[in-house]
């Protein structure tokens, strides 16, 4: 204890002090008092112990956990804001848990240049509900470092773009060509940060479309065969170049979309020998597109890709083992009037749907369903992904010195996902209609209380960034 002229120093009086007898810390759960102020975690307490605090909330006997920490979320804005917007998107995290974001880079302009990082991290700054970051675009490696400097929280490459539509994934953010991918790799490792590829060969998978258009058509479900024709080689054949690029560099490599029984045996090879390699599930590929009658039934709203079975088995298996690190959302609205035409042919129509609202509750859900502890689902949603950024102790995690972000759930909800009733602007959501236990009441950032039961309580812009 420090002493000052007047005596012995008092300890900190705490700001507010929130207790219950489930709290789990992002290790284990216990029964504690979480002592705050200025916004972080000043002591974990026991129950029984006295904590002197300026105001108390006393939860009982209900979940609070990390806030959670998206590192892959797309918000549309600048440039498609009607889909949804930096505000919307961080409002409808809010209402999720999430409290931490990274958005990804395929807006309008793109944010491949260090002039528009600066600007789109102000965007953030001006229009973030939570706290924020941005993975910046690496198709130019010669800006690389200086978009490092400039604030990126991790660089993204698609290795794919679209032909017959322009968005999402344009070639403005894609990188087809071998040579300047391994420059982008070398590059990228200079700089420490990781390197989230969507692992598409972008040659195979053109050739794997036009033979499902030419067997099936361009209905969904033609579409939805495509991704999976040589037994996803193109996903696998991505993955393969990808690994061995990281071998040949060292570069931090993070492997987006997991979901093919190939592709996970070899990201769990690689990570078995050590390398620095970590991988990523999506809750579409999980939850959602992991069931042929709902692609028959739902068509352009649950597309994205098919997860046939033995794909979906092997990506549980990898979540179990660890051979998944993170849960991505992969939050990526479009709009209604959007989607419908994907009805007629879904080559033309845009893939992605808006998650970053529901992945928690079928998180939680597929818990109580014994699918995986609710410690291995706070690992992947709130701790891995905030030691991927650097920010392990400070955010995903209930412990001294923390930032205070703290979600309440209510695991006695259970009713359907309703997209209708979401923050989201577009109005849908690919999970409409599964039925979830467990949903959050009350989110926390920084020790204010951001959303209760519906309302976001705080002004846009209330975010902070976290990187830098
Ligand atoms: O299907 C996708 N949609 N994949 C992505 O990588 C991006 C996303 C989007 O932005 O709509
Ligand atoms: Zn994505």
């Amino acid at each position: 204890m420090t002493r000052t002229d007047a005596g012995p120093e008092k300890a900190p009086v705490a700001d507010l002090v929130v207790r219950s007898t489930r709290v789990h810390t992002g290790r284990q759960e216990i029964r504690a008092q979480i002592a705050i102020k200025d916004g972080r975690i000043l002591a974990v307490h026991d129950l029984g112990e006295q904590v002197v605090a300026n105001r108390e909330l006393d939860l009982g006997d209900q979940l609070v956990i990390p806030g959670l920490v998206d590192t892959h979320c797309h918000f549309r804005d600048p440039g498609f804001t009607y889909k949804e917007d930096i505000a919307s998107a961080t409002r409808a995290a809010a209402s999720g848990g999430v409290t931490t974001v990274f958005d990804m880079p395929n807006t309008e302009p793109p944010i491949t240049t260090p002039d528009r990082l600066r600007e789109h991290l102000d965007h953030l700054d001006r229009n973030s509900v939570v706290d924020y970051g941005h993975n910046a675009s690496a198709v130019n490696p010669s800006l690389i470092g200086e978009l490092a400097a400039a604030g990126a929280a991790a660089f993204k490459l698609w290795m794919s773009y679209d032909v017959e539509r322009t968005y999402p994934h344009s070639p403005a953010t894609a990188v087809t060509d071998r040579a300047v991918l391994y420059q982008a790799f070398e590059q990228v490792a200079a700089t420490g940060l990781p390197l989230y590829v969507h692992p598409t060969d972008h040659e195979l998978y053109n050739l794997m479309s036009s033979r499902a258009k030419a067997s099936w058509g361009v209905a969904p479900a033609s579409y939805a065969r495509s991704f999976r024709l040589g037994d996803s080689v193109a996903f696998n054949a991505a993955v393969a170049t990808l690994l061995e690029f990281q071998r040949s560099v060292g570069t931090r490599l993070h492997v987006l979309h997991l979901s093919s029984v190939e592709g996970i045996r070899m990201v769990r090879e690689a990570k078995v020998a050590g390398r620095s390699v970590t991988g990523e599930a999506n809750p579409f590929a999980m939850f959602v597109t992991n069931d042929w009658e709902r692609i028959e039934k739902r068509g352009p709203f649950v597309l994205g890709q098919w997860v046939p079975p033995a794909d979906n088995l092997a990506m549980w298996e990898a979540i179990v083992d660890g051979t998944v690190d993170v849960i991505g959302s992969d939050h990526a609205p479009h709009t209604e009037e959007e989607k419908l035409p994907g009805w007629q042919d879904m080559f033309a129509a845009p893939s992605g749907s808006p998650m970053i609202a529901d992945y928690l509750r079928l998180m939680l859900t597929a818990v109580y369903d014994g699918r995986l502890t609710l410690d291995r689902a706070i690992e992947l949603c709130c701790v891995n992904p905030a030691r991927l950024v650097g920010l392990a102790g400070r955010k995903g995690t209930i412990e001294v010195g923390a930032d205070a972000d703290l979600v309440v759930v209510d695991v006695d909800h259970i009713a359907p996902i309703d997209g209708s009733t979401s923050l989201y602007k577009c109005g849908w959501s690919p999970a409409d209609g599964l039925v979830t236990r467990g949903k959050v009441q009350r989110t926390f950032l920084r020790g204010v209380e951001i959303y209760r039961e519906g309302q976001v309580l705080v002004d846009d812009g209330f975010g902070q960034p976290v990187i830098g």
